[in-house]
């Protein structure tokens, strides 16, 4: 994979979390070795998946070190995401005049961390400014989302809405659900913006009340995937979506918390049961069974993906400090 794929952050950040679990220091040795490779990014501005890239591996090794260099690979990358900035323009492939997918939510994080870091109050106003715009535009009433809204650079003006990853424009794409679940979450933390939580608690209605959500919570790869229930799992989708929710719940009022942390636990307990976990040292190396890359274009079909495992690690390790909390 060249490291500029949007996935390159996942298997160094995935290392670092794997330190964070054990403490052990062979972690921490691959961890440094495989974030290092990704120090060229440092002034990437090909596309909008910096937050991904840098944030996963860099970010989670500074939260665990301090460490200086860390901290200023991570802060060149939001000053150059930035630079994409009117919208945070996501592509610049493709047939349309300015695409932005709400994948891209996920890359605020690391703007509203470096503004945290460094007082540059711009990044964050980049940050507010696209997930007002992104919440105005991607929505449907309901609290599902569009994956793609493509704008007119000259006015603003949306030229139309798709999708590229689901199954149809009038579709629900599950990751582009659980995205947008987790962007909104962690913009509520980043800002105490009331409308980014209740935004965030809409989309969870969404997916928790859903009839094809199936019982052990590990969402079908679109909501409206014409072969339900033959229709494939996605268990990237059901991972972020557990991280978030375990965010989620910690700023919820206690019924709500209780309901998130509920299909949370249903969903650890699904991905890590036979039926989704793979046998340590098989499957490549990968923890999860059964994700879903790209339907469409018929790539990555039910197979382990690199974000489908950091975010498994990450909601694992959320869950863990929050039954210590409550301890
Ligand atoms: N951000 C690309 C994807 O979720 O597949």
């Amino acid at each position: 994979m060249a490291p500029d794929d949007w996935t390159s952050g996942f298997f160094p950040g995935s290392l670092w979390l794997l330190h964070d679990y054990t403490g052990e220091a062979r972690w921490k040795a691959a961890a440094e070795d495989y974030t290092g490779r990704l120090a060229g990014l440092r002034h990437f501005t090909g596309h909008h998946d910096t937050g991904f890239m840098l944030g996963c591996g860099f970010g989670q090794g500074f939260r665990l070190t301090g460490r200086a260099d860390y901290r200023s690979v991570l802060l060149d990358g939001a000053r150059a995401l930035a630079t994409r900035f009117g919208l945070i323009r996501s592509w610049d492939f493709g047939p349309w005049a300015y695409p932005v997918i709400v994948d891209n939510m996920m890359n605020l994080e690391l703007l509203a961390w470096a503004a945290r870091e460094s007082g540059d109050t711009r990044l964050l106003a980049i940050a507010t400014s696209h997930a007002d715009k992104t919440l105005a535009e991607h929505y449907r009433s309901d609290g599902s989302s569009f994956h793609l809204v493509d704008y007119d650079p000259a006015t603003g003006a949306v030229r139309g809405k798709q999708t590229v990853q689901g199954f149809a424009d009038g579709s629900t794409w599950a990751r582009g659900q659980t995205w947008g679940l987790y962007g909104f979450t962690m913009m509520y933390r980043e800002t105490r913006r009331a409308e980014y939580l209740a935004h965030a608690q809409r989309i969870a209605g969404f997916l928790l009340s859903h009839p094809r959500l199936p019982a052990d919570q590990i969402p079908y790869w679109d909501f409206d995937a014409p072969d339900i229930p033959r229709a494939l799992r996605d268990t990237s989708a059901a991972a972020v979506m557990c991280s978030a929710l375990i965010e989620l719940a910690t700023f919820s009022e206690p019924t709500l918390a209780r309901q998130y942390l509920g299909v949370a636990e249903t969903q650890l307990r699904s991905l890590s049961s036979p039926a989704y976990r793979a046998p340590l040292g098989e499957n490549g190396g990968f923890l999860l069974l059964h994700a879903v890359g790209h339907i469409p274009e018929k790539r990555e079909i039910d197979v382990p993906l690199a974000y489908g495992d950091y975010y498994f690690l990450e909601a694992l390790l959320r869950y863990q400090r929050t039954l210590v909390a409550k301890q």
